[in-house]
């Protein structure tokens, strides 16, 4: 039985473009039933939109508390009969409320070999810490910021002097990986 996923993401969206498109080649068995943003404008809605896959778009700042966006995006998981969520540059701390719904059935990846570098620009601090090797992880999700146990990581060599390319490298990298990783959880 194909896996019900959502896949929550705050920016551009290439990891859940990247999975979409393994779920279409039949490498991955699993199903995305909703992408979840909590930037109502990142280029993600429209690559879902694409896809015709449903988005739930909320602001933070319309909300009370992280505990009261949290139940609301429950609710639409828990209709759509979501198993696992997929963290895909979502920006935002997983709070209690979602983490008790879905105990140990949150993943996320990150651009950097943890615990080095979690947060924000995870590329860019490596670049200025001066490191020859970075790379990606994936990991369960647990209360705290890029921590909880990892699932997989991928080394990739910085180039030097070259940002960009380096950042090319580390995306190209998390599509496979990602995938791979979700593929080896599905079936395990
Ligand atoms: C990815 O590089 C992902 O690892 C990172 O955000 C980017 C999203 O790209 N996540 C984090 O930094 C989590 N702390 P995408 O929107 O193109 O998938």
């Amino acid at each position: 039985m194909a896996k019900k996923i959502a896949v929550f993401a705050s920016g551009s969206g290439s990891n859940f473009q990247a999975i979409q498109e393994a779920i279409l080649r039949g490498e991955l068995n699993a199903q995305i039933e909703l992408v979840v943003t909590d930037k109502p404008n990142a280029f993600v809605v429209e690559r879902a939109q694409n896809f015709q896959i449903p988005t739930f778009a909320f602001q933070a700042k319309n909300y009370d508390s992280k505990d009261h966006y949290e139940r609301e995006i429950i609710n639409q998981l828990q209709e759509k009969g979501v198993e696992w969520i997929v963290l895909a540059g979502y920006m935002r701390l997983i709070g209690q409320t979602l983490l008790s719904a879905f105990p140990m059935r949150i993943v996320n990846i990150h651009p950097s070999l943890l615990p080095a570098f979690p947060g924000k620009d995870a590329i860019g601090q490596a670049i200025d810490h001066g490191v020859k090797i970075t790379g990606v992880t994936v990991h369960f999700v647990d209360e705290g910021m890029d921590t909880g146990p990892i699932l997989s990581q991928a080394a990739v060599e910085v180039v030097e002097g070259d940002q960009e390319a380096t950042e090319k490298r580390i995306h190209e990298l998390e599509h496979e990986l990602y995938t791979n990783t979700l593929k080896k959880l599905f079936e395990s």
